[in-house]
Formats: C-alpha cells, structure tokens, sequence
C-alpha cells in the first residue's frame, strides 16, 4: 500500500507522515530530505548554483539513502554519511528549490523514489507523489495551513533545534520555495484531483494523525 502526502513547507507534512508510518508499521520515506541531500552535497563540492551541468553530474553521482529507526525517526545518509541534521540548515532550504526544479535531477530522484517505495508498505510525502512519483497511490492527501502558522510551526522547529533565525527570514524562505515549488514546469507542487485536502492551520498534530488513519481505514 502507498500513502501520499503533499503539500507546502511547513503544513505539517513531515510530522505526520513520520506518526502514520510509524502506526501502520510502514517505511517512512521523506523525498524533501532527499532534495536536501543532494543540495547539501553540491553546495559542500562548490558547484555554482547555476551551473546546471554540474548540478546533474554530482546527482547522477550521488548515493542517498533513508534508514527508518525504531523509534521512528528517520537517518538521511549520503554518500554513505549521516547528514540528517546539516541538511535541515536555513542555508539549504535558500537553495533547494532551486536545484530541485532541474528536469535531470527530478528523473533522477523519482527513480531513486519509485524503487525505494516499491519494496514495501510505505508513505511518502513531497510535492509532486500524488500526481507524479505515485499517481497509483492508495490513498492521497495535500495538507496545508496558512502562511503565517506555516512560518511559526517553522521557526519554532529552528529555534528548538538551536538555529537562531527570525520569523521574517523563516517567512521569506518558505513563501520563496513555495513559488519556486508550484511554478516550476517539472513537477510543480499541486493538489492531485483525487487528494484528501486537510487545512491543519487549526489542527493539532494528533488530530490530523487521526483524520489521516481514519480516511485510511475507509
Ligand atoms: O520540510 P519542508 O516542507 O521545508 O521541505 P522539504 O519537504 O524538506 O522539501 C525541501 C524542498 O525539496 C522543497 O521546497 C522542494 O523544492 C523540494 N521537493 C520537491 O521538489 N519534490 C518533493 N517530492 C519533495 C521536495
């Protein structure tokens, strides 16, 4: 069974995700941290931004791969290292959108994605797994919440991870990516026609963990 969760930074998407998985006893998979990986990998080895070339040269060289632990948290590992914390960075999430709009980058990460996802039972969340990673999905949602809620859920998880930023940077961040996200031409960020939409602004954790498992169960 696949489980897709989409939507924008910040809904909640990753949280979720991670407590359904973990209840249903399905592989968690976090495409963003993929994305994240690579940024941080080309951003480590120097290669200019625009320099689209090299951007796809260091993803088709690139071995990223997501190890669920028991106690449901998940290790992002690249290149065989463990970078779960350096790719949650604000200075990667400045330029993820810009290399995960690359046409090569995306082949190569939904490829990655679609074996990673057809192991076993697992829900996946991003952008783009409803409409294009697995538009066969079992069951879809798109969660969202309004930008300023979607900036303090942010900003809180910097500050109680140590990041000092401020609440107009974390909002310039995420309102960026979001238009970077859903005008891309590759995959942009959209509600699939099937999606369950869920509007958490005013949502706790728990309660969209429950709405999500009992649209499961119908
Ligand atoms: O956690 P947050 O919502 O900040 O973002 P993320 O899920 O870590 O994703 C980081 C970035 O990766 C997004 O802003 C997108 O540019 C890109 N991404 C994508 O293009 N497609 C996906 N399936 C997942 C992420």
């Amino acid at each position: 069974m696949i489980i897709a969760i989409d939507g924008p930074a910040g809904a909640g998407k990753s949280t979720v995700s991670k407590i359904v998985a973990q209840k249903l006893g399905f592989l968690y998979i976090d495409t963003g941290a993929m994305y994240r990986a690579l940024t941080l990998k080309v951003l480590g080895e120097k290669v200019d931004i625009e320099d689209t070339v090299g951007i796809i040269e260091v993803a088709k060289s690139t071995v990223i791969d997501l190890v669920n632990n028991p106690d449901s948290s998940l290790r992002i590992l690249l290149d065989g290292k463990d970078v779960s914390r350096d790719i949650r960075q604000p200075y990667i999430s400045r330029f993820v959108s810009d290399i995960a709009k690359i046409k090569e980058v995306r082949k190569v990460m939904l490829g990655l994605q679609r074996v990673l996802g057809g192991q076993r039972d697992c829900v996946l969340d991003g952008r783009d797994i409803g409409t294009v990673v697995f538009p066969e999905a079992d069951k879809k949602f798109y969660l969202d919440a309004n930008l300023s809620e979607r900036t303090r859920r942010r900003h809180k998880e910097l500050q109680d991870s140590g990041q000092d930023t401020s609440l107009s940077d974390v909002e310039l961040d995420i309102h960026n990516r979001d238009t970077i996200d859903s005008t891309r031409k590759i995959a942009p960020l959209k509600k699939a026609e099937d999606a369950v939409c869920i509007d958490t602004t005013k949502m706790t954790i728990s309660e969209v963990v429950d709405k999500v498992l009992e649209e499961i169960k119908k």
